[in-house]
């Protein structure tokens, strides 16, 4: 590191989420100095270095990981490259942060923590950037307080825009996502975890598609929920979807023995209400970029102050490979119908923070 209170960061992926990174960390996180751009297409390389004002732009990956000028790689390239450039980051030496999920299959996510505990030096961050929501920051904070009691069942809408829809055909028939639940419910699936503190141990998950029926063609739903039996008895029922009319909705509850307690019941766009001739309208965000600018934020503050502070963050790699093993479990059962056990490696207990 040149300058020991400012991480130099390569960026790989200018696409919808890469280049709101690209924004913020150029200009928004302090200590933090974005020197690297890459992705395949070259245009978005110049188009990035050109209004970002960024030194260094490539379209191979590996010539980034070459900059000896970089301490960090924050990918947000297409779900299935995170793995294998995770592990080509952390054997370079660099510092990483990789957008969700981890892995679209366990074995690469196993390989991954591998890689991650043997480089125990080296920051790693998962883009679990609700956890840095200020909303469910708040509900994490009341929970620990005790204000409903022990949390026993919890109830998630995870569901994009159908205004959206045409944008992310086009991602899923070049690029694979994994499916609903590894691509959407996987935040979902990390809060249960969060919030509830255990582990999940079986699941049946169902969906369709109605609307858009070239998803069925891709091995995906447009809409699907999953029942999920947590360890303790506690319960988890996730509905997710790609279909919304109204716009982004998530919202999430949790059901505990003292009380209730939700977020984001009624997805609102800001607190405007607009009394007209349709009535009292309130209009809802539209789309993730919208409802999580916040949070996107605030987690590359921690992944930045992470380095510079010489620790690791609270999103863990451990999360990455159990939230991997949960929603891969739910993309299984509906792909055969059938309950599926959740396959929770070994080696992961201890792995509830309390972010
Ligand atoms: N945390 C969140 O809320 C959230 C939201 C959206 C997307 N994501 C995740 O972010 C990732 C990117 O999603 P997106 O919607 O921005 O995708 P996108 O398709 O819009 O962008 C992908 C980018 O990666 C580049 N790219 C593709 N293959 C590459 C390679 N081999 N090497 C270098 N660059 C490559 C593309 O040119 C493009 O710039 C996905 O893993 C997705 O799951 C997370």
């Amino acid at each position: 590191m040149g300058d020991n209170r400012v991480v130099s960061v390569g960026l790989v992926g200018l696409g919808r989420l890469g280049r709101q990174h690209a924004e913020n960390l150029a200009y928004r996180i302090p200590n933090c100095r974005l020197t690297a751009v890459c992705s395949i297409k070259a245009e978005e390389v110049e188009e990035a270095q050109a209004q970002l004002g960024v030194p260094y732009g490539y379209t191979d990956y590996e010539d980034m990981l070459r900059n000896k000028e970089l301490d960090a790689i924050f990918i947000a390239s297409p779900s299935s490259y995170h793995c294998d450039q995770i592990e080509k980051a952390l054997a370079a030496g660099f510092h990483v942060f990789s957008e969700k999920p981890l892995g679209l299959y366990m074995e690469e996510a196993l390989r991954v923590q591998e890689a991650v505990r043997s480089h125990p030096n080296q920051v790693f961050m998962l883009g679990f950037m609700r956890r840095y929501d200020r909303s469910y920051v708040y509900a994490k904070r009341k929970i620990e307080a005790g204000a409903i009691g022990e949390p026993v069942l919890i109830r998630c809408y995870g569901l994009d825009p159908a205004q959206a829809m045409p944008g992310f055909l086009q991602f899923a028939k070049s690029n694979y996502s994994g499916g609903l639940f590894l691509d959407m419910a996987i935040h979902d699936l990390d809060l249960a975890r969060w919030y509830l503190g255990v582990e999940a141990e079986r699941v049946w998950a169902i969906g369709g598609s109605h609307r858009y029926t070239e998803l069925a063609q891709l091995q995906d739903a447009e809409t699907g929920a999953a029942l999920v039996q947590f360890a303790g008895n506690k319960m988890g029922v996730f509905v997710a979807g790609r279909n919304c009319a109204h716009g982004y909705h998530i919202e999430t509850e949790i059901i505990g023995t003292l009380g209730t307690l939700r977020i984001g019941t009624v997805p609102e766009k800001n607190q405007v209400a607009i009394m007209d001739d349709r009535g009292v309208v309130r209009e809802c965000a539209q789309g993730f970029l919208e409802r999580f600018e916040q949070a996107y934020l605030d987690e590359a503050i921690e992944f930045v102050e992470a380095i510079l502070e010489g620790r690791q963050p609270g999103v863990r790699v451990e999360d990455g490979v159990l939230s991997t093993a949960l929603g891969y479990a739910c993309k299984e059962s509906y792909d055969t119908g059938r309950l599926v056990e959740v396959c929770a490696p070994a080696a992961l207990s201890g792995s509830h923070d309390t972010r």
